[in-house]
């Protein structure tokens, strides 16, 4: 069977800018999902993966949105990807697909964008060659938002499709849903060249997008650009926020302005500088404004992020859309900074996190 790989993402700053039509930085993880594929033509899709052996899903091509509701909740994702094809008007007459996923589910890593992308990209090459990167972008996130019902932005897909080896991606969605030009830029991230690494910190405290603090956030970023007469908080400024009543909106908005420019202002650095421990500070001040203005990191996150720059990182965050999760942090010694925070974990009673570094990889792609 032939097969393909989509990463997981780390986001290095951008937090919920995505669905406010702002800025993003992610970087590929060299963890993904690989979906093997082999097309059928009975009209059949059978659907298996390593993580839940024995649960093998058939569905008739016809029959998916009428099923969908009796199908596994894992199903769904893959599932809805094939419907997006279906429903997109491509030849598919029938496929397998074997997923083996290797993205840590629930710690804020995009294990579900790498699904949906590892699918998307499988079908591309399988039954429409035409479709554009950024098409296969749309397509994961309309089978993760409409078939699995998950209300993501456009964030994970885009760094899971899009991400460049040894580079960040800087994303503006504005205009990647408008389809402008230099909508996206590759910028070089070289941390090794700087003697530096990025731990990545999951904390083992399962994050979860449909559980309705997610919702609710993009609800109050909606109603704050309203209240401001905008079409996205994007468009809003810091002069606008005093215009803001209702205090939790005016938090809100607060954080969107500020990590917007915080986007821009690390994007710069990393464009120019020659020392990324530049960037740190922007990473702990994107951490402080999601605790506290927007409301999204949890105690574990806190301590997580405390104790590493206590350790003597030059920046620390949440990642990806907090109640749990994972946190990075920019050291120069990951195995002190591990150490440290896992002991202080231990001593707080927390269960043991999982410490690794990760290195900016490679976007989805076929393997053989
Ligand atoms: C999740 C969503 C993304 C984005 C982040 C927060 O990962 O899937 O679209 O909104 O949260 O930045």
């Amino acid at each position: 069977m032939q097969k393909w790989i989509a990463p997981g993402r780390v986001n290095i700053i951008g937090e919920h800018t995505d669905y406010n039509d702002g800025f993003v930085l992610p970087i590929a993880l060299s963890l993904g999902v690989v979906c093997a594929a082999e097309p059928r033509d009975d009209g059949l899709v059978r659907l298996t993966s390593a993580q839940r052996p024995g649960d093998t899903v058939e569905v008739q091509l016809n029959a998916l949105v009428a099923q969908r509701n009796r199908l596994p909740g894992w199903a769904r994702y893959p599932l809805g990807v094939v419907d997006e094809f279906v429903r997109g008007g491509h030849r598919v007459r029938g496929v397998d697909l074997e997923l083996d996923g290797a993205v840590p589910i629930g710690a804020g890593l995009s294990s579900s964008a790498a699904l949906c992308c590892a699918v998307t990209i499988a079908l591309r090459d399988l039954f429409a060659p035409e479709i554009t990167d950024r098409q296969m972008v749309k397509v994961a996130r309309a089978a993760e938002n409409d078939f699995a019902g998950v209300p993501t932005g456009l964030l994970d897909q885009s760094a899971s499709i899009l991400c460049a080896a040894g580079h960040a991606l800087f994303l503006d969605v504005r205009a990647f849903t408008a389809a402008e030009l230099g909508a996206t830029e590759q910028i070089p991230f070289d941390l090794e060249a700087a003697g530096l690494t990025l731990l990545v910190v999951d904390t083992g405290q399962p994050h979860d997008l449909s559980d309705g603090g997610y919702a609710e956030r993009r609800a109050q970023c909606e109603a704050a650009a309203d209240a401001l007469n905008l079409p996205a908080l994007r468009d809003a400024t810091s002069e606008d926020l005093p215009r803001l009543g209702d205090s939790v909106l005016r938090r809100r908005a607060t954080h969107v302005v500020t990590e917007n420019a915080r986007v821009l202002a690390v994007a710069d650095k990393l464009r120019t500088s020659t020392d990324p421990r530049e960037i740190g500070e922007l990473l702990t001040a994107s951490h402080r404004s999601l605790r506290d203005d927007f409301e999204v990191s949890a105690p574990t996150l806190d301590l997580a992020v405390e104790e590493a720059l206590d350790a003597g990182a030059h920046g620390a965050r949440m990642v990806g859309g907090g109640f749990g999760g994972s946190i990075i942090a920019l050291v120069d010694h990951a195995d002190r900074v591990a150490e440290h925070i896992v002991n202080r974990f231990a001593a707080t009673g927390f269960a043991p996190p999982r410490v690794f570094t990760v290195e900016p990889a490679a976007g989805a792609h076929k393997l053989n």
